[in-house]
């Protein structure tokens, strides 16, 4: 039980990680690029934030006019609603305000819309920020940050992590159009996937092997390696980096309908930069009548059939050139898709066969085996949707 206790402090304090401004800057540029007009009287949710010193704040406060938003909304969630280790002080901002309160600023979140000039000096930006304190913690899951969730067109953020699926459901289910900071890893969450092969969700324009920098409390642990990186990229201090973070989203990109380049199967077989595809015919799998493409750049142009792709594939992902069928880690999917499953019977038919790996029926243990199985493992499956 102690442990358990531990495991969600520690989980929870990882969901302290604060987006930089020229990373949230470069994916909403490309969405601008790919749409001018993509924010223009939208009403704008920032859940999840900390309004005070939030970079989505400032981002969008500060583009409030260029943009042509109609409302931006920004909440925070209370301290005493953290866990106890996240340092707390209020800023003088809030202190010297006729409203400042010393027990709700600890135990309720607050609230920050812009939709005015306030200050009266002909320009709409961060300084016209006009705030209060909400009546509950900010818990996104409250019917008060519910109903404000209802009455945005975008829901924009990076939400704690580790309720990344509940965050998103309550996004989806609400039908909201959103760009928000997750885990590479969500890509295969059986939340996730569907949404991706649907067409309702997608990776964002910031290629997912970019380094995304992270502020993080004061006195927060971080492993020296992600601090030298992120002091490399130019964040010295309470700084971290996550190589496995990315964006999210439901707004369009111009980088999701760049067709990827590809040769063909001749081709790729003839003149392929990688030594397991030049000079060898594609595999096909053993329980799937799909061939196995190990790099996304040797995806054969002219092949008909399935093709089983890395999950790296999704950051090139361009749906007018590919269909996803579905995510061969997934059991639920490959039974729907007719996977045959690698049981006893694959087994004896191994050793029949004369094959010498250890005794494990286990699928994945399969890859043991000598000869190998083909099998798709960590793949999806995909097709042309016109294969030249
Ligand atoms: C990953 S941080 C990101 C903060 C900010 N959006 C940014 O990108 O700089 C997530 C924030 O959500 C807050 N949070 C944690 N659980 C929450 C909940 N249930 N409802 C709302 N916010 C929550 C955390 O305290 C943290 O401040």
């Amino acid at each position: 039980m102690a442990n358990e206790n531990l495991g969600a402090a520690k989980r929870a304090k990882n969901d302290e990680f604060y987006t930089q401004y020229a990373d949230i800057e470069k994916e909403m540029n490309a969405y601008l690029e790919y749409n001018p007009d993509v924010f223009r009287d939208k009403v704008i949710l920032l859940p999840c934030d900390d309004p005070e010193w939030s970079n989505f704040t400032k981002y969008f406060a500060q583009n409030f006019e260029t943009f042509g938003l109609k409302k931006l909304i920004s909440t925070s969630y209370a301290p005493n609603s953290k866990p106890k280790e996240i340092p707390y002080q209020p800023s003088l901002f809030e202190m010297e305000d006729e409203k400042f309160d010393e027990i709700k600023t600890v135990s309720n979140g607050k609230i920050f819309t812009l939709t005015r000039d306030a200050n009266n000096n002909g320009a709409i930006n961060f300084e016209d920020l006009e705030w209060e304190y909400l009546d509950g913690d900010g818990d996104f899951r409250s019917d008060e940050i519910t109903e404000l969730r209802d009455q945005a067109d975008m829901i924009i953020t990076n939400p704690p992590f580790s309720l990344f699926r509940e965050f998103l459901a309550w996004i989806v289910t609400a039908g909201k159009q959103f760009s928000i900071i997750g885990n590479m890893n969500a890509i295969t969450y059986k939340e996730v996937f569907p949404l991706i092969k649907d067409n309702r969700l997608w990776l964002g324009a910031t290629a997912t092997m970019t380094d995304l920098v992270f502020g993080v409390p004061e006195g927060y642990e971080v492993k020296d390696s992600d601090r030298d990186k992120a002091a490399k990229l130019g964040y010295v201090g309470n700084f971290t980096r996550l190589g496995n973070a990315c964006w999210f989203t439901s707004i369009e990109h111009g980088k999701r309908h760049q067709p990827l380049p590809l040769m063909t199967m001749n081709d790729n077989i003839k003149f392929s930069k990688h030594k397991e595809v030049r000079g060898s015919a594609y595999q096909k799998y053993d329980n799937y009548d799909a061939i196995e493409v190990p790099f996304t750049d040797a995806i054969p142009s002219d092949y008909k059939g399935a093709m089983g792709v890395p999950i790296s594939f999704l950051d090139k992902y361009n749906p007018d050139q590919f269909e996803i069928l579905f995510n061969a880690d997934d059991m639920e999917q490959t039974r729907e898709f007719g996977v045959e499953p690698l049981g006893e019977k694959r087994v004896a038919d191994y050793y029949a066969a004369g094959g010498t790996g250890g005794n494990s029926k286990g699928h994945r243990k399969l890859f043991l085996y000598n000869p190998r199985p083909w099998v798709p493992f960590k793949r999806i499956v995909i097709l042309h949707t016109r294969p030249q």
